[in-house]
């Protein structure tokens, strides 16, 4: 947690883009993995964590913007709760801890926003993604769960995306933190890269790293030979000679920021010719976007120009062919590379997504493009000093989407689909870094991850 005054000051910034009513942030309840009281792991609400600091469950927020209180919601343990959890902290005790003197118990919420209702004061709320939160809402707003919606509040929305999209230095400090933990993990997945080890002991003794130094992984791990499927969360194949093994995997900080790098590791760490082609076209993609990205240049901009060395690359390597300019501007790419370049990173992995992506991440100015590959760009906007972001671009031979792309004759004239049909068992290969947008370009967060086919194969043999 950092100090009160840092929490104190985002209030007041957010009271002020908010023109009048109540703001309601609830934090996150515990919630039962399959009986009541074995719960997942608590993982309290990010915008709840960036205002209100309290790691605690069943708190909520009250920032009134016409009588400028911030009041927390909350109930004392009583001795039944000690016996079982310890010493705890009271509520006046928790709200001190982020300046807030003003506190209640929980079932003074609903009395308070139901009488702010009565007298027709907006109250503005965030949209809710878990159910036990949708349940609360309908308890302390008093309506049915069809109808939260309209409590959802663009203006909070906006003001929200504003103030969290700009890292502070306590909150770089944070990042860094998680990815040096990101940097254990990846490089002890490195060293187990051998032939005979199972993709399973590599998930569970890095997601071990992240648990011991900070909280826990900042999303499930991705960890797999058949990195050609994006998300791949199954792990259960034993490590082959000449596999290409993707890891896609971060950490959650102590404080809860996460980091997310990915790196594609050669099973007993030397790439055959195949594969250095295909990876280095990969490493030119992420070094050039880095090199690139600065305040003031749409990152949709960084994403097409990634697209264009991929697009290059192939065309050298005779996988595509013709104007690499008019194969990028007909997504052509996309049939090795179909996702976007990158997204926010802070409280939460992809950051703010609850809020909607495309509040985050576009904006009046420039909106999500609808052509497949590039419709998936999670952050398109101008890009701004102090924004922390992934780089991550890939190349990929999905042999589902190669037949379908073959029999519809998609972009026929960029791909050599004879010579495409001999990577269909290549897999896929990712590179994943986080930088921070600084007043001179881009750096990337934390010490580089061993990166090139060189500094990869040193860490799989040491
Ligand atoms: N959570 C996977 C990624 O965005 O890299
Ligand atoms: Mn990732
Ligand atoms: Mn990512």
């Amino acid at each position: 947690m950092f100090d009160k005054i840092t929490y104190t000051n985002r209030r007041l910034k957010l009271r002020k883009k908010i023109k009048s009513g109540l703001i309601l942030l609830l934090g996150n309840t515990e919630s039962p993995m399959n009986y009541p009281s074995n719960t997942f792991r608590f993982r309290q609400d990010s915008n709840f964590l960036y205002f209100f600091g309290l790691d605690v469950p069943n708190l909520a927020g009250i920032i009134d913007i016409e009588d400028g209180k911030d009041s927390l919601y909350g109930d004392d343990f009583d001795i039944d709760d000690i016996v079982w959890m310890g010493p705890q902290p009271s509520l006046k005790e928790l709200g001190e801890q982020v300046g807030v003197l003003s506190t209640h118990p929980s079932k003074e919420l609903a009395i308070k926003l139901k009488h702010a209702i009565s007298l027709g004061r907006k109250i503005h709320i965030l949209p809710p993604y878990r159910s036990e939160n949708i349940l609360r809402l309908e308890k302390v707003i008093g309506v049915g769960q069809d109808l939260i919606k309209y409590y959802t509040s663009k203006e909070l929305i906006k003001a929200v995306v504003d103030l969290r999209s700009i890292k502070e230095p306590c909150e770089i400090e944070e990042i860094e933190k998680a990815s040096a933990i990101g940097y254990q993990m990846h490089v002890t997945a490195m060293k187990m890269a051998k032939a005979g080890m199972k993709e399973l002991q590599i998930a569970g003794t890095i997601e071990g790293i992240s648990c011991a130094n900070g909280t826990m992984p900042s999303f499930p791990i991705i960890l797999s030979q058949h990195g050609e499927t994006l998300h791949n969360h199954d792990h259960s194949q034993i490590l082959k000679e000449g596999g290409l093994l993707l890891v896609d995997a971060g950490a959650e900080s102590v404080s809860h920021y996460a980091s997310d790098n990915t790196r594609t590791i050669p099973v007993n760490g030397k790439l055959t010719q195949k594969q250095k082609e295909i990876y280095n076209l990969v490493l030119a993609a992420v070094n050039n976007s880095v090199e690139i990205a600065k305040a003031g240049m749409p990152y949709l901009n960084v994403h097409l120009a990634a697209a264009k060395v991929i697009t290059e690359g192939l065309i050298s390597l005779g996988l595509m062919k013709g104007n690499a300019d008019e194969a990028v501007a007909n997504g052509a790419h996309a049939l090795f590379f179909p996702h976007g370049l990158g997204h926010m990173m802070g409280l939460d992995v992809h950051d703010m997504e609850d809020l909607g992506e495309d509040y985050v991440g576009y904006d009046d100015e420039i909106s999500r493009s609808d052509q497949f590959g590039t419709a998936s760009l999670r952050l398109g906007r101008k890009l701004q000093e102090g924004f922390v972001l992934t780089v991550e671009p890939g190349i990929y031979f999905i042999p589902a989407l190669f037949e379908k792309w073959k029999s519809e004759k998609i972009n026929q004239g960029f791909i050599n689909y004879d010579k495409v049909a001999e990577y269909l068992d290549f897999g896929g290969i990712r590179l994943e870094d986080d930088i921070l947008i600084t007043p001179n370009g881009a750096r990337i967060l934390g010490k580089r991850i061993p990166i090139t086919p060189e500094e990869v194969e040193k860490t799989v043999l040491s």
